[in-house]
């Protein structure tokens, strides 16, 4: 029987949106936009030197709420609501972020109305930096950025590139559908709190000789994908990847790999303490059992390789004697149902997730269907993330129960 997995509703609702002075505010115009068409209901606050560069009616026509800037507005209606807006909504974002205002708030300054909000406040303050590269290196800044990490502030970014000034160097703003992805995954509900995690990603490459092997299409994008949402989800993730173009995530011990035997050497290693094992490669079946130090030279007439059988990392990991959380992926060109259930059940796995190969390899939207002990689950196609998004809210749920089970039984 078909289950549906809870709909998620929006951790999100209200943002505070500071915009201080710098070029990059009209990129916050855009990012306003993208946050309110996405349903969350945008406030935002501007410094002085922020409507120097881009208007306060560009906010307010873009996310349909007034746009403050004062802290001595005396307005009957807006008259201290606006003080009070720190406190009804899920965190404040400052993108821009200024070297100015970093400085101002690393020394907990409350001389303007963005300002004064950071500091009378109780939820979440995330800030994007964005100023010249020299400015970003300057020890002050990055002192007062060790200040405000230090004091749980949240700093995305920023990113390196061709600079408004003409440089070229780090203190480029990240995009905002980057903001925007970074401020979600802050504030996903930390259901996987503490828990050692270990995903394996992409495909594996076994050696023919020094310069030709044999691999698969995998691109990794899934276990990247998942990776991401566990850390997000509060996890401490170990991501054990085979060769892939995916950038190094962040926040999590990344250990690259080549072949399954190396994959599996990496796996024995990490895996005592682990909470959690999501294996997500695409691990060759067989490795050439010879392979050539030396590059293979052409020869007329044909040519066979002798292959032997590689280790099955997952079967490895779920028959130790005290397994983590077992979860395996299958990609199956046919018969995608009955292969997946009888997978999940030779590889003794609370969770399977089941997938047609030809339509997810390297792309990056996919449909899943989830196995486990109660019935299937279709996960309709969405991107890879928000799909990992909804598979470790899963996996929590399901590691869950098997934790109190374990108690009952004890
Ligand atoms: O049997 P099959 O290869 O389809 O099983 C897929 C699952 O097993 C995936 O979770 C994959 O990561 C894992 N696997 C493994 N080691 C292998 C082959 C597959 O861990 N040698």
């Amino acid at each position: 029987m078909n289950r549906t997995i809870g709909k998620e509703s929006s951790t999100v609702r209200r943002i505070l949106l500071g915009v201080t002075g710098g070029v990059a505010a009209y990129k916050a115009a855009e990012l306003a936009r993208m946050l309110t068409q996405s349903g969350i209901d945008v406030q935002t606050v501007m410094t002085e030197s922020a409507c120097r560069f881009v208007g306060p009616v560009t906010f307010q026509s873009l996310t349909g709420n007034p746009v403050y800037t004062d802290l001595w507005e005396t307005n009957a209606a807006a008259n201290m609501a606006h003080i009070n807006l720190s406190r009804t909504v899920d965190a404040i974002l400052i993108a821009p972020a200024s070297a100015d205002f970093i400085a101002r708030i690393a020394n907990g300054m409350a001389d303007d109305l963005l300002a004064t909000l950071c500091l009378a406040r109780e939820c979440p303050l995330m800030i994007a930096p964005a100023m010249n590269r020299q400015m970003w290196e300057n020890p002050a800044t990055q002192r007062n950025l060790d200040l405000l990490r230090a004091d749980g502030v949240t700093i995305f970014g920023p990113a390196s590139g061709e600079q408004a000034c003409g440089e070229v160097g780090m203190g480029r703003m990240l995009e905002p559908f980057e903001l925007a992805d970074a401020l979600y995954g802050e504030l996903q509900p930390k259901l996987l709190k503490n828990k050692n995690v270990i995903v394996t990603a992409g495909p594996t490459y076994e050696a023919i000789d020094a310069v030709r092997g044999i691999t698969n299409i995998s691109s990794g994008k899934m276990g990247y994908a998942i990776a991401r949402a566990a850390v997000e989800a509060g996890a401490n993730v170990t991501l054990i990847s085979g060769p892939t173009c995916i950038n190094e995530p962040v926040d999590t011990k990344l250990i690259k790999v080549m072949s399954a035997n190396d994959m599996l050497e990496k796996v024995r290693d990490e895996i005592s303490g682990a909470d959690i094992f999501i294996s997500v490669a695409a691990v060759a079946d067989y490795r050439v059992a010879k392979p050539q130090e030396q590059k293979i030279k052409r020869t007329e007439g044909a040519f066979s390789l002798l292959l032997e059988s590689n280790p099955d990392i997952l079967k490895f990991v779920s028959n130790l004697s005290e397994p983590p959380f077992c979860v395996g992926f299958a990609a199956e060109t046919e018969n995608l149902e009955h292969n997946a259930e009888s997978k999940r059940k030779n590889k003794k796995l609370p969770l399977l997730v089941g997938n047609l190969a030809q339509n997810v390899i390297g792309t990056d939207e996919c449909e899943l269907i989830l196995f486990d002990d109660e019935g299937k689950y279709p996960l309709s196609k969405a991107t890879k993330y928000k799909q990992a998004q909804k598979l470790i809210k899963h996996i929590a749920k399901l590691y869950k129960t098997s934790k109190k089970n374990d108690n009952s039984n004890d």
